[in-house]
This record gives structure tokens, sequence and C-alpha cells, in this order.
């Protein structure tokens, strides 16, 4: 892929050491001349080696960077972003992009747990857009990672299917904390643009791949699978991409001055079947007996002080969108298109790989590799 057009001179990123973030991280770096990231630590000296310890994991070495990657202390949480006023300023005046990939991700937590970094955090990091327009007299491109979460409940609020226009409400998101908070943060960037910021909403799936991505919802799910020796058989699928094509991708769209004022949906333009996840499990020497979903959740219930049941069950709210618990019970995710992101990506150079049966081998032997499995 290659990129075209003017350079752009600064980006604010925030989450860099993040599991997504870092990935942004070393993408940005192929697009941007200087990215500034705003990392928690006591000092500069502390950002600095956490920043870089983990893009080391990224495989982004200091040479790579050096002078163009730039360490900010600082807290979403605090007032002007933990920053001296002098430095906030000075920090706002510099910038022409902003990257918002902070965030606290846990599907397990309540709404209010989460609210100070997800909702006042963006709120926070939407003020900052706002005193760099009034310091410089030009809005900068605020792009912000965001999560399909938000819509989770779209199909019981009506909308069965959703797409890059189906606006976050608090009915789409449902009743867990987490889309919910995240839904609250986009209404604040939408708050934002209405003031005139120039905003754009980047939405991942689950993001997974063959090579290790510590967040990735799947793994769960697989290794609870490995440990009962039994899969749903439910036809069902779900909204995914790799941990690259979604860092690419985020970049590629936060560079990109026409994503202003636009939503993208970061998931394959077909969703991955969860079938094929476990036909893949069953080939790399897992044998797994088909259930009907209902009697999959029970067979849970019946394990759940095994850890790798029980990390699955604590996430059950979440995963009983996909895989439904009982028939005519379940709240069920709204099918999820993303064509009109594709159709820029696609000519922005950006392709997504075949999930082919070698893929999925691969997938799912890097999904199990972290400890061993060890069966109920
Ligand atoms: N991972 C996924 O599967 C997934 C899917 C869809 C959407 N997303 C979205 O993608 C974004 C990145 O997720 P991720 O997977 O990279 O999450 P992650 O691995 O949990 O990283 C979160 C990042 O946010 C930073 N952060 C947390 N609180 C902060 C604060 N108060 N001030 C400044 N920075 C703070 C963390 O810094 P520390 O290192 O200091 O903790 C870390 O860099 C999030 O917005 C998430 O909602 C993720």
């Amino acid at each position: 892929m290659t990129r075209s057009g003017p350079v752009p001179h600064a980006v604010l990123l925030t989450g860099a050491t993040g599991s997504l973030g870092s990935r942004v991280c070393a993408r940005l770096l192929d697009e941007a001349a200087v990215v500034y990231c705003l990392v928690r630590a006591r000092d500069q000296q502390e950002a600095a080696a956490r920043l870089t310890t983990r893009l080391e994991q990224e495989g982004l070495t200091a040479e790579a960077h050096r002078g163009r990657l730039h360490p900010v202390p600082g807290d979403v949480t605090r007032p002007l972003l933990g920053l001296h006023p002098r430095a906030y300023d000075a920090l706002a005046q510099s910038v022409h992009l902003i990257v918002h990939c902070a965030a606290t991700v846990n599907l397990a937590a309540g709404y209010e747990q989460l609210a100070p970094v997800n909702v006042d955090g963006t709120r926070a990091v939407t003020a900052f857009a706002g005193r760099a327009a009034d310091l410089t007299g030009r809005h900068p491109h605020l792009s912000a990672v965001s999560t399909l979460g938000v819509l989770l409940d779209a199909r019981t609020a009506g909308h069965p299917v959703v797409d890059e226009d189906t606006p976050a409400t608090p009915e789409t998101a449902g009743p867990l904390g987490y889309p919910r908070s995240k839904a609250e943060a986009e209404r604040e960037l939408r708050a934002a643009a209405a003031r005139g910021a120039r905003v754009t909403l980047l939405r991942p799936g689950i993001v997974t791949g063959d090579t290790p991505f510590e967040t990735d919802l799947l793994r769960p799910l697989l290794r609870a699978a490995v440990a009962l020796g039994a899969a749903p058989d439910t036809p069902v699928s779900v909204p995914a991409d790799t941990a690259d094509t979604v860092s690419r991708a985020v970049a590629v769209l936060a560079v990109r001055p026409e994503s202003a004022g636009h939503t993208f949906h970061l998931v394959r333009p077909r969703p991955l079947l969860l079938p094929d996840l476990f036909d893949a499990a069953r080939r790399t020497g897992h044998p797994l007996t088909p259930l009907p979903a209902d009697r999959w959740w029970k067979a849970l219930e019946a394990h759940a002080d095994h850890p790798d049941v029980r990390e699955v069950l604590m996430l059950q709210g979440v995963y009983s969108y996909t895989i439904p618990e009982g028939p005519g019970t379940a709240r069920c995710a709204p099918d999820i298109r993303s064509d009109r992101t594709w159709a820029v990506l696609t000519d922005a150079g950006l392709h997504p790989p075949d999930i082919d049966a070698p893929y999925l081998d691969r997938l799912v032997t890097s999904l199990l590799d972290r400890g061993s499995c060890h069966t109920v």
C-alpha cells in the first residue's frame, strides 16, 4: 500500500500503550511526520520507557522512529489531560490530527466504573480539539476509536441491520456497561462536531488475528469450547477483523481529511463464521462435540470452576448476543454492514486478508497458544 498526498505533520495519539493503540501508533508513524503520544506516567522518562517497551513488542525499533515519536506524560481523566497549561497550549498549537484510542476496555465492568475514562476522557479530548481550534483558527481532525458494541442491542431497538449511518443511542448499546459508555462517548463526539469539530468515528468489531492480540474476544470462547470438548452447533457469525487490518484502517482513515464527518465500520465485509473456527480447532487436534447452544451454556455452567470456562461465563452477557442461551429468549446482535467503509479502504489500497482454512488453522493455533489448555 502506498500513501498519496502530503504527509500530515503532527498527530496526538492517546492509548498508544494499548493492544490496538500500539499497533495504531506503529502505522501512524508510516503516515505522519511526528506522533505525540499521551502516556500515563509520572514523568517524561517513564512515559518514554513505557512507550518504547510497548512498541518494541510490535517490532518497532527506536531507530525507526527516532526524532518522530514524542511521549507526553498525561492522563485523559485529569484537568488539561494532566499537562501544565503552557504545555497543553503548546501541544494544541502543534497538532493537526488527534487519534483517540485510550479507553477502559472491560466488558464485565459497570458503566460507573468505565465512564471516567470512556466518557469524561473523551469529552476532555474534544475540549483539547476545541482549544486547538481557538488557538490556531483551524480545527484538527479528531478520529475516535469507538466499537461496534455501541450497536450490540440494535436489533432489539428495531434495527436488524446496521450500517455506518446507524446512530449509537442508549437503546442500540443495550444494558451492558462497556457498550453504554462507548455510546455515550460517541454522543460527546457528535456534540463536539455540532460545535464545529471535524470528527471521524471508527468502530471496530472483534479484533483478532494469527498473531497474538491481548484482548481478542475469540480466545476465551475457543478456550472454553476446547476445555469442554464441545462447541455450539449454531451457524452464527461474528463481526471481526485482524488487528493488522484494523490498525492500518485507523491510520489510513485518520490522515484522510475527507473522513471527517463520517463513521466507519472496521470489520470484514463478510463476517467470520464461528463453525469455521470450531472446524479449524478440530483440524488442529481438538475434538469438539457439536451441542445445541442452550445445552452448551448449561454444560459450561456445570464446569464453572474451570478457569477457561469461568472467563466465558463472566462475559456471558456479551457472548450470548452471538450464541443465544435459549430459543426465543435471547437478545441477538444485528447484521452489520461495512460496505461503504470498504469502498473507501479499497480505494486507499487496503484489502482484507483471505480468511481461508490455512489462516483459520493459524488463528486457532495462536488463540490456544498462551498457556496450556486443560479439558474439564
Ligand atoms: N481490543 C478490542 O478488541 C477492541 C475492539 C473494538 C474497539 N476497541 C477500542 O479500541 C480502543 C483501543 O483499545 P485497546 O484494545 O488498545 O485497549 P487496551 O489494550 O486496554 O489499551 C487501553 C489504552 O488506553 C490507555 N488509557 C486508559 N486509561 C487512560 C487514561 N486515564 N489516560 C490516558 N490513557 C489511558 C491505556 O494506558 P495504560 O497503558 O496506562 O493502561 C492503554 O494505552 C479503545 O477505544 C477500545 O474501546 C477495542
